[in-house]
């Protein structure tokens, strides 16, 4: 299994920095973590591509979207928004992914072809009055054509 991050230094890197470290910390307290694993993903039309002699460019183009990521974004949200509807906190991480390799050999993880798309803490968060950002307006994140 290929593990991000590729290289030693990277790693070095991403693990001695503190500032970094504080951010991924933060949360360390939480009586559980759920890690989300993503699995192959075969996308409709690929093959179909290949045996029509498609360029690179236009199978790229097709994986593009990367359905299977966003299948994994959408099961991650749905599970934070009926945590928070139940009382529990989470934050999405991906952020320690770096570690992917260590997690693993801990919870003795060794599905072949998965790789640890993203985690979240979760617990019951110590106090609901958190500081929301103002959101953008409809216009800044929308365009109707
Ligand atoms: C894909 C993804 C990965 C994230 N990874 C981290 C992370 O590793 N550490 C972290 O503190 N927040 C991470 N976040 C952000 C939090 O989940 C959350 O969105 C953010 O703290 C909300 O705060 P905001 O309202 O200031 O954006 C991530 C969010 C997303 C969508």
């Amino acid at each position: 299994m290929n593990f991000w991050p590729h290289t030693p230094k990277m790693k070095r890197v991403l693990t001695s920095s503190e500032s970094l470290l504080s951010i991924r910390l933060f949360s360390k307290n939480a009586p559980h973590v759920i890690l989300i694993f993503a699995g192959p993903y075969p996308t409709s039309g690929l093959q179909f591509l290949k045996d029509k002699g498609a360029s690179m460019d236009e199978i790229h183009t097709l994986l593009k979207p990367s359905p299977g990521v966003q299948n994994v974004a959408a099961a991650m949200e749905n599970l934070l928004l009926a945590a928070a509807n139940m009382g529990y906190g989470g934050c999405w991480m991906t952020g320690p992914n770096y570690a992917s390799e260590e997690i693993c050999e801990v919870i003795g993880f060794e599905k072949e072809g998965y790789y640890l798309a993203c985690m979240t803490p979760m617990g019951v968060p110590e106090s609901f009055d958190v500081n929301q950002p103002p959101r953008k307006a409809v216009d800044d994140v929308t365009t109707f054509i």
